[in-house]
């Protein structure tokens, strides 16, 4: 793919900090000359141009959270890390199995670099995990897995599930639809889920055992313990949405060497409560690593220097041949970012949210294997 202007100029959201708006501005990226005289990306980057960005909580959380003093420091931070679309370019020296013409999707980071609701990303493969689109899904779907699948991934990475008991709190969230199916594919013996009724069957086909309604019980702690009093203790608790209800009988719930991972803390949502339950999960994963818990437990962000360690393949491999189910709640257009984010806000998409960039041109962006 040949690439005739030193620059690509482009549509991109971006913001500022926290309380400035997040808008459509011009970007730019600068190409350098190959060596056949055309443009190519610059040494150690992947040229993408994207169709789909899907959004994440955490895109909005980040968003929300960006202090103003950190205004200046890129003033146009791109707003959505996952993505998929078509590999225009690779530049010089860049470590990677992709190559121009591919169809990839993606996890772009750094956090204040590049945004995916964009119409070019210029992607570093060291930070960012990229590969190849599963032959069998379409680019919206790719889009939609990446940041959800790989938290997923990582959470389980030391849970050894054959014959175990599991407890998936938020069942229903994108991270733990894909937990409780790995949970399931890994041979647990027993998934019980959190998660409202309205979903009950869904979460059922994909391996739920039992489920309790966090909406009728809001605080689950006594259905919970009605379990262990039934099927004993669980081994791995996987926490997709935060919250505290366990912890007071926490030592009658997960046995000794059990692993407790959460995504979330102590607490959901962007305000003053979130801070303060991420900065007590912090201190009690803390007390975790001294050995003075009975259980692991983890509070843990999808690493981007994980990038190199191939859960990106992993997650392409599971989805290779329909080993696990994707959830697309919706399909925005590109200009209606700021409606897609009031659904994404309101906690009730039933999977990924995704925005449409541009669409795949038929000639040469089709999947040609689907
Ligand atoms: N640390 C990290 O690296 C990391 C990575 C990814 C995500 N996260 C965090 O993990 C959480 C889930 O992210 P996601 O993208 O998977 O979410 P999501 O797909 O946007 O979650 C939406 C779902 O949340 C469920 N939900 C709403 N209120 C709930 C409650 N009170 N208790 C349990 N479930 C509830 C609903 O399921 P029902 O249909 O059952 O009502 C809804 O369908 C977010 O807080 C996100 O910021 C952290």
């Amino acid at each position: 793919m040949s690439l005739k202007s030193p620059a690509i100029t482009y549509k991109a959201y971006s913001y500022r900090s926290g309380s400035s708006p997040i808008k459509l501005v011009d970007q730019t990226i600068n190409l350098v000359k190959g060596p056949n005289g055309d443009y190519v990306a610059p040494k150690g980057k992947i040229l993408v141009k994207i169709n789909y960005a899907s959004l994440n909580p955490v895109d909005y959380k980040v968003y929300k959270k960006t202090p103003a003093f950190l205004t200046y420091y890129n003033t146009k931070k791109g707003f959505g890390k996952d993505f998929s679309g078509l590999v225009l370019s690779v530049g010089a020296n860049t470590k990677t199995d992709v190559k121009a013409g591919d169809l990839v999707q993606g996890l772009n980071w750094p956090i204040y670099g590049g945004g995916s609701c964009a119409q070019y990303l210029l992607v570093d493969p060291v930070w960012s995990p990229i590969t190849t689109v599963p032959t069998d899904i379409d680019l919206i779907e790719a889009a939609s897995f990446p940041l959800v699948l790989g938290t997923a991934i990582q959470m389980t990475h030391d849970m050894k599930f054959q014959g175990s008991k599991v407890l998936v709190l938020g069942a229903g969230t994108s991270v733990g639809r894909y937990s409780v199916q790995l949970a399931k594919i890994g041979g647990a013996r027993e998934i019980v889920t959190t998660n409202s009724s309205k979903n009950s069957d869904l979460i059922t086909e994909l391996g739920s055992t039992s489920q309790i309604d966090y909406r009728k019980h809001p605080n689950f702690l006594n259905p919970v313990l009605e379990s262990v009093k039934k099927s004993g203790e669980f081994d791995y608790i996987i926490d997709c949405w935060g919250g505290t209800q366990l912890f007071l009988e926490i030592d009658s719930i997960i046995r000794k060497g059990g692993i407790y991972y959460t995504i979330v803390g102590d607490s959901p949502g962007v305000g003053m409560d979130a801070l303060i339950g991420t900065t007590k999960a912090w201190f009690r994963m803390a007390r975790s690593r001294l050995g003075l818990l009975k259980y692991h437990y983890t509070i843990g962000l999808l690493y981007s220097n994980r990038a190199n360690e191939g859960w990106i393949n992993a997650a392409r491999d599971l989805l290779q041949g329909g080993k696990l189910q994707i959830f697309v709640d919706s399909v925005y257009p590109f200009g209606e970012l700021h409606e897609a984010i009031d659904k994404l806000e309101n906690g009730r998409a039933q999977g990924k949210i995704v925005l449409e960039v541009a669409k795949p041109n038929e000639q040469t962006e089709i999947n040609p294997f689907k």
